[in-house]
């Protein structure tokens, strides 16, 4: 009985002498940055909330409305670097006053993870840090981490529009957050994944050293290609291969509904898709709404396309392989390939350069989203199961968006290549729930339970084992790590093997060979081998 007692107590005092000791103090990190950086200018980049644009700097990235609240964890301090001894000295402050550090790009984080936390904490935005330099000769560019991919996209095409980069879909998605995820778009099928075509990478590592490709070393290099930068080091900029895109496409987006079968469409796109030639990507949106034929409320699936050839061929292609869509010529648009990132969305593509160039996001919606990975074609019952879930919701408010992954060169990458591990699965599935500004707490509630409803019923259909999930779209219902005190590998496995499978283990060696005292935390950061060696857990009770 006594002894419990007795460790409990000093484990108490050890914790409190500890805390002390680590207590975060912005004030004194404040200090910090103004003694040491050698940039007398440095209090023009730092906002407090004494600062009248504190707020206004905080949520002009924040990109899921959800968390734009009072009730939300704010920031001690913004800093938005101009240079890189900004972000060395922030480094070197955070950690020598214990202030985590949160970097933030283009803030797109489903769970706000780049702007939120439950410690006292520091937003290092990066939004300076935007530079894109174009290289056709070489077919490369460096992109800052703080470029939007829509600048990306627009700064190929006016050097040379028949190169491209293939990543997402959403214009103001940032370079930062999003290749060091993976990054997927209407090109993967052709040529995998945004996080493929890196080729170097300049960073800057927890002892404020700025490293490239050859100077990290492979390990890190590896890991921060799909591993999620901010669980390692800031990203500065990564260098990136194009690849060939024609100037002109051929676009569609047709829309079937449960009375025009579309459940059987659904079906047959799973055996068909992975089939067409690569230059064919084909999506699913999936809504519900009132039909515009019957007025009553039905599924709709939204055929959306983009073929990097003429109608003719497409015509052709899609009549011997899925005539059963019943596309027309009437269905088809010629247009731009940098004008199908507006069409996707179903945005007008008149004015494609201020679309892509724009910091202001097409939508600022509140949702919270899911992913899963199918490896196998879902039968028409699971079909129908799944897509019921869609009437349990008011109309427009749940929505799913389907891309295959098979049939291309995601078939031929290694899994261990980066780690990003579902390689060849058929389709990653995309699940979202909307509310709005006005809803209750209640409402926002019964929106949640049912996503993560939908997400239960998916699961009958997907692998198990780990349940997939993707890192570009962060889950908190998979797990977080403690917010005091040390998490266990096992603990971290939850949302390490859903997002990296069996990558997870290599990402667990290179944050402790690169951040041994785990200054990169965030909800879904990994604790470092060490923490888990028996005599530190000998030690610890
Ligand atoms: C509307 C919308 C559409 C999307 N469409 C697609 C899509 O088509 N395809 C796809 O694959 N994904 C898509 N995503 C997901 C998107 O790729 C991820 O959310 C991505 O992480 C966003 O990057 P960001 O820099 O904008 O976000 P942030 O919130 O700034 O960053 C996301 C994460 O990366 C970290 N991070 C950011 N910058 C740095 C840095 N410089 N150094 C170290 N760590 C950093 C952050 O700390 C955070 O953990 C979409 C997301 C949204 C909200
Ligand atoms: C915020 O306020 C402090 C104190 O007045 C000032 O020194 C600093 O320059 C301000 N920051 C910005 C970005 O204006
Ligand atoms: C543009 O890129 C295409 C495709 O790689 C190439 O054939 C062409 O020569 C390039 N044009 C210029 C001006 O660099
Ligand atoms: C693309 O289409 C435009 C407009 O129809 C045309 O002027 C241009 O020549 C086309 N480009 C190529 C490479 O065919
Ligand atoms: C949904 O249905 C309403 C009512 O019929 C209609 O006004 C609206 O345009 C529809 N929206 C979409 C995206 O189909
Ligand atoms: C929310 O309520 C305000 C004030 O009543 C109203 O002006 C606004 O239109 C509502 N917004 C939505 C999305 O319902």
């Amino acid at each position: 009985m006594m002894k419990p007692q007795i460790a409990f107590a000093l484990l108490l005092t050890f914790s409190s002498i500890a805390f002390a000791s680590n207590k975060p103090d912005e004030e004194a990190f404040l200090r910090c940055l103004l003694k040491h950086s050698d940039d007398t200018t440095i209090s023009s980049i730092i906002y407090t909330p004494k600062n009248s644009t504190f707020s206004s700097v905080l949520d002009f990235y924040i990109q899921n409305s959800r968390y734009l609240n009072p009730e939300t964890p704010k920031p001690k301090v913004i800093l938005t670097p101009t240079t890189e001894s900004h972000i060395q000295t922030a480094i070197y402050c955070g950690k020598k006053h214990n202030l985590q550090i949160r970097v933030r790009s283009g803030g797109h984080d489903f769970a706000g993870s780049s702007y939120i936390s439950e410690v006292p904490f520091f937003v290092l935005d990066m939004f300076n840090f935007r530079s894109i330099s174009v290289d056709v000769k070489s077919r490369t560019a460096w992109v800052g981490a703080g470029a939007t991919l829509g600048e990306t996209y627009y700064s190929i095409y006016e050097k040379n529009s028949s190169l491209g980069f293939p990543a997402g879909y959403w214009p103001t998605v940032c370079i930062g957050g999003h290749i060091s995820g993976g990054g997927y778009g209407a090109l993967t099928r052709e040529y995998g994944l945004a996080a493929d075509h890196v080729i170097d990478a300049r960073i800057i590592d927890v002892n404020g050293a700025i490293l490239d490709r050859a100077s990290m070393g492979e390990d890190l290099f590896w890991a921060i290609r799909g591993g999620i930068g901010a669980n390692f080091v800031v990203i500065l900029s990564y260098k990136i291969t194009l690849v060939d895109v024609p100037e002109n496409v051929t676009s569609f987006s047709v829309s079937r509904t449960l009375e025009q079968n579309a459940i059987q469409l659904v079906h047959k796109w799973q055996y068909v898709a992975p089939k067409l030639p690569k230059g064919l990507t084909i999506s699913l949106l999936f809504s519900s709404n009132s039909s515009t034929q019957t007025g009553k409320r039905t599924i709709i699936a939204t055929f959306v396309s983009v073929y990097r050839g003429g109608v003719d061929e497409l015509l052709s292609i899609i009549g011997a392989n899925f005539p059963e869509l019943g596309l027309t010529k009437a269905d088809c648009k010629e247009m731009l390939w940098i004008q199908y990132f507006p069409f996707h969305i179903g945005h007008s593509i008149d004015n494609v350069k201020e679309f892509l160039t724009s910091r202001v996001p097409p939508r600022k919606p509140y949702f919270t989203a899911k992913a899963d990975f199918a490896e196998d074609p879902i039968s028409e019952k699971g079909l129908e199961k799944i897509l019921n879930n869609l009437f349990q919701v008011g109309p427009l408010l749940g929505q799913m968006e389907w891309t295959i992954f098979r049939g291309g060169v995601m078939d031929t990458i290694p899994k261990s290549e980066i780690p990003f591990p579902y390689r060849g699965r058929l389709l990653i599935m995309f699940e979202v729930v909307y509310w709005s500004a006005n809803d209750t707490s209640d409402v926002i509630q019964s929106r949640i339970d049912w996503l993560r409803k939908l997400h239960r019923d998916i699961g009958d259909y997907v692998p198990k084992n780990p349940r997939a999930a993707y890192a570009d779209y962060r889950d908190l219902d998979l797990g977080v790590n403690n917010v005091i005190g040390e998490t266990s590998i096992e603990q971290a496995r939850k949302w390490g093997a859903a997002y990296f499978d069996d990558n997870f283990d290599r990402l667990l060696k290179v944050k402790t060979q690169v951040d041994p005292d785990n200054y990169f935390k965030n909800e879904q950061s990994f604790p470092t081998l060490s923490s888990y060696s028996p005599t530190s857990e000998k030690s610890s009770v």
